[in-house]
């Protein structure tokens, strides 16, 4: 929080910007999943391959779950989006990002992570204790936004998502584009196709960026200011708790098939 008293002169809304940023590179950048996802100097397409499906299973169900939140959590009633510009952004990016899940099921079948298997099987892992993180993410996620009523201070949880977000697509982007090259086979959820649509961590037209333009200077007060920042630390919070269980899930599965 000391930063943020050096720019306490700035628009609330920068203020709490700043703060995701400092977050990201005291945080995020070094956290271990991401440290290890980093490709290596002799990385080839088979250990990326291997590196990659080695934890995209355990996080189906928080990318199916980040579809639903955004079509009917994180979006606003129309009649509210109707009459506010920001909210008929926010609603602009959600359509967008709520429908980024067909990727990930193109990339389960080029990963050959598609087996035949049991409606048992898969429902036991999908809703078991190694997953129980990614669920609980989307839980808690929901939870955060119920209380941010506010577009400006809805608009911090999403920028803090979508920051983290581009951190982690651009890495597994690297792993993708090796993958390519060599083989030929294109990666879409965890490749180019969706970190070029995440380029400005906010989806939406030129009009709707125009209105969150305008929308960055509303008065916000000190008290919006702590529920902002609470939000953005939870959203932090349970992210890091995600990679750390995706990276769990990544070693013990290395392990199990190495025995
Ligand atoms: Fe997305």
């Amino acid at each position: 929080m000391s930063t943020l008293i050096n720019v306490v002169s700035l628009p609330i809304m920068d203020r709490i910007l700043a703060y995701i940023e400092t977050k990201l590179e005291s945080e995020m950048k070094v956290h271990p999943f991401i440290q290890w996802l980093v490709p290596s100097s002799e990385e080839t397409s088979e250990t990326a391959e291997k590196k990659l499906k080695s934890w995209i299973p355990c996080m189906v169900n928080f990318i199916m779950g980040f579809k639903d939140m955004n079509q009917s959590v994180l979006c606003y009633p129309e009649t509210e989006a109707n009459i506010d510009p920001l909210k008929a952004a926010i609603n602009e990016h959600c359509k967008e990002d709520g429908n980024h899940w067909p990727w990930l099921l193109m990339d389960l079948k080029t990963l050959n992570l598609n087996p035949d298997t049991d409606w048992v099987t898969l429902i036991k892992f999908l809703w078991g204790s190694q997953t129980v993180g990614q669920r609980g993410a989307i839980y808690d996620f929901v939870r955060i936004v119920q209380k941010l009523q506010n577009p400006l201070l809805r608009l911090c949880f999403i920028c803090t998502v979508e920051i983290y977000g581009h951190v982690m697509l651009s890495t597994t982007t690297e792993l993708a584009n090796i993958i390519e090259k060599e083989t030929g086979k294109k990666l879409h959820y965890f490749g180019q196709t969706h970190l070029r649509h995440e380029e400005g961590h906010f989806h939406c037209s030129p009009t709707a960026e125009n209105a969150k333009k305008e929308a960055w200077t509303r008065p916000l007060s000190e008290e919006d200011f702590e529920v902002g920042i609470g939000g953005v630390d939870e959203a932090i919070r349970i992210i890091n708790n995600m990679f750390s269980e995706l990276h769990e899930f990544a070693l013990s599965s290395s392990s199990e098939k190495q025995a």
